[in-house]
């Protein structure tokens, strides 16, 4: 049985100024984790959860995505008179991975105005969010975790994690109500409290479903935080009319936005390989 939610909007427009001068004329979402760029286990992890339809916002200096999700002619003719077909097969299987449509946000006004200007392509059904910074590792794609909670309850959903005191006020933040196990209604939302006031110690990490209504939300929602129109604000107002879930979902999270995190994340998925897993080991030891 396909997915009950079937489309997805990434963002990707942002400017990535935590990791420049990496940054500075290359997306950050193409910054290899490992083997592959951030970008690709985003959307293996979407098609692992049945989603077949993907938009991508993207903006200036960010074509180095398009390309790689599209064909290459050259290069795969380069690899088959080679006949290194492996390398071939790899390469070949990106461009197949998914139908993904591209918008462009003109300015980088914040990630609410990101997710609008995928509107035409969402709007009429609930749809999922992913950021790219944020890599899940775990045995249920985040995103189906988050599915299996819309399934159950039909309304917008969350992915929520424990976030350390000294670190809350780089979060949106709900307030929870427990309903069961891992699974919370949102009384309320406030985005990079001062650690005083945040409501809990659930922080919101980059894996959400909004419902439509969220569009027409975010076109009446004001400048925030940083003078960008966040998403946090147009939840926010949108559970005064429809209720909000948020789960704790199981699994590793990287921020690969941030240095320390990428790093983390370049390692650990290293680390996992069959092939250098285990010399990397060996190589860290002696450090
Ligand atoms: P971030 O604030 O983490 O990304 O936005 P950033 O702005 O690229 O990074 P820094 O803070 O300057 O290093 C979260 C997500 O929202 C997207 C980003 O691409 C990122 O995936 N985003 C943000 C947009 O698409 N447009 C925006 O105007 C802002």
């Amino acid at each position: 049985m396909g997915s009950v939610i079937k489309k997805a909007v990434i963002p990707c427009a942002g400017l990535g100024t935590r990791f420049l001068p990496a940054t500075k004329a290359q997306p950050k979402e193409m910054l290899p984790v490992f083997d592959r760029p951030a970008i690709q286990y985003i959307i293996e992890e979407a098609l692992a959860s049945d989603i077949e339809d993907i938009v991508l916002v993207t903006g200036r200096g960010k074509q180095a995505i398009e390309n790689h999700f599209d064909k290459s002619f050259e290069l795969e003719h380069y690899l088959k008179e080679r006949k290194q077909f492996q390398l071939l097969n790899n390469v070949e299987r990106i461009a197949e991975l998914a139908d993904i449509y591209y918008v462009r946000q003109k300015q980088p006004l914040g990630l609410g105005h990101a997710i609008s200007c995928a509107k035409s392509y969402l709007q009429h059904e609930p749809f999922a969010v992913f950021l790219a910074d944020d890599l899940i590792y775990s045995k249920t794609p985040a995103i189906k975790q988050l599915i299996d909670v819309y399934s159950k309850y039909n309304c917008s959903v969350l992915a929520v994690q424990e976030v350390p005191k000294d670190k809350i006020s780089h979060y949106g933040v709900i307030k929870p109500v427990k309903v069961s196990g891992n699974v919370f209604k949102v009384e309320d939302i406030v985005e990079k409290p001062a650690p005083e006031n945040a409501p809990s110690n659930l922080g919101v990490v980059g894996r959400y479903i909004l419902v439509p209504e969220i569009f027409d939300i975010l076109e009446k929602v004001q400048k925030g935080k940083g003078g960008e129109i966040q998403l946090t604000d147009a939840i926010k107002l949108l559970l005064k009319t429809k209720p909000v879930y948020a789960v704790k979902f199981s699994g590793k999270r990287y921020d690969t936005g941030d240095k320390l995190g990428y790093m983390k994340a370049s390692i650990e998925y290293a680390l996992r390989d069959k092939e250098i897993g285990s010399k990397l080991k060996g190589y860290l030891k002696t450090l």
